[in-house]
């Protein structure tokens, strides 16, 4: 169900802090927290003596202590005290996972440690870079992660489903063009001379017609960039000089928990305004309404799909952006290969 040998997205850095953060990650319970020199711990969330989770106890320095019997284990997962217990000491009792941190989140590998290269961390320079601001959230939505997957390759339903802030006719009429390899696929679609929607007016501060681009880029496991944003029609964006026109880039890492949840690590990072953060919190507030609004869809397809498992998805003509990311995920899944991000 999940594609293993895959870096996932944990959580954005500065929601990992010293205490024990718990979270079930491709159906494996986790629990993450940092040393004092900031570095991070991830363990299995699950302690050895009667199971309940070490996320419910204390971390004091570089060790965790399980909040029922008092357990006590290092960063390695080796105990280093067990009340009423000496010959335990020294021994590997929890699971270790492979966990980093790079472009302001954290990661966790999820298959065969071994594996686990860091150089394999999917690429979100932008979030590092200071020509770019960067902010977003998480949340938690009750579906198969791949219908976030579908939902963000096919942005026709922008049309209908955020039809007063992103959403114009143009979207479902532009034609796309797709592209793809055996690690990524791209949808690109170019609208011209259209009139800008009210967010990219406002902030392209002027409603003369423009050129908007939206380039969907999915890797393995489950990540999708799109590049989006406007530019003054004439102003030569589309043959590639976006220097009249603001971008940015809509970050969706998408975390299965469970076979029917997944956390949803969104933001976006932008190169106009950057040192405004009002207009940070505004972008923000308003990705989180059109994202809420994607939520209500999803949630009540999964509930759908979860009571009738024998109906399948049709494929229309616009799912061609979500089919060939549902293919690669298929093949990762059946073939259980390593694919670079
Ligand atoms: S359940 Fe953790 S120490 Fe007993
Ligand atoms: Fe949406």
């Amino acid at each position: 169900m999940f594609p293993k040998n895959h870096w996932y997205a944990v959580a954005w850095d500065h929601d990992i802090k010293q205490a024990p953060f718990g979270r079930t990650i491709c159906n494996e319970d986790m629990v993450f927290f940092r040393r004092p020199d900031r570095s991070l711990v991830a363990l299995e969330n699950i302690c050895p003596h009667r199971l309940l989770p070490l996320s419910e106890g204390k971390v004091a320095g570089d060790k965790i202590t399980c909040g029922y019997h008092g357990l006590t284990v290092d960063g390695a997962g080796t105990c280093v005290h067990m009340p009423g217990q000496e010959n335990l000491n020294g021994k590997r009792l929890v699971r270790t996972f492979p966990v980093a941190e790079r472009h302001r989140f954290v990661w966790v590998w999820i298959g065969d440690d071994d594996l686990a290269d860091e150089g394999l961390i999917p690429d979100l320079h932008w979030c590092s870079d200071s020509a770019w601001v960067a902010d977003g959230d998480t949340f938690h939505i009750k579906c198969d992660y791949r219908l976030l997957v579908d939902n963000l390759m096919d942005l026709t339903h922008e049309t209908y489903v955020h039809p007063t802030s992103i959403g114009q006719e143009e979207i479902a009429e532009s034609p796309i063009e797709t592209t793809s390899d055996e690690r990524s696929v791209t949808v690109t679609r170019w609208m011209h001379g259209i009139t800008p929607p009210p967010f990219w007016a406002n902030n392209l501060g002027s409603s003369e017609d423009c050129d908007r681009w939206q380039v969907c880029h999915f890797t393995l496991p489950a990540n999708v960039m799109i590049d989006v944003g406007v530019a003054p029609t004439g102003t030569g964006a589309p043959e590639g000089d976006r220097g009249k026109g603001i971008t940015g880039i809509v970050i969706d890492l998408m975390t299965p928990e469970t076979e029917t949840t997944t956390w949803y690590h969104w933001g976006m990072v932008r190169n106009f305004d950057i040192n405004n953060p009002a207009l940070t919190k505004q972008i923000r507030e308003a990705q989180a309404t059109v994202f809420g609004e994607d939520e209500v869809v999803l949630e009540r397809q999964q509930e759908i799909i979860s009571r009738h498992p024998g109906r399948r998805l049709a494929n229309f003509n616009i799912d061609k952006g979500s089919m060939l990311p549902r293919r690669l995920i298929d093949h990762a899944l059946t073939t259980g290969e390593q694919t670079a991000a």
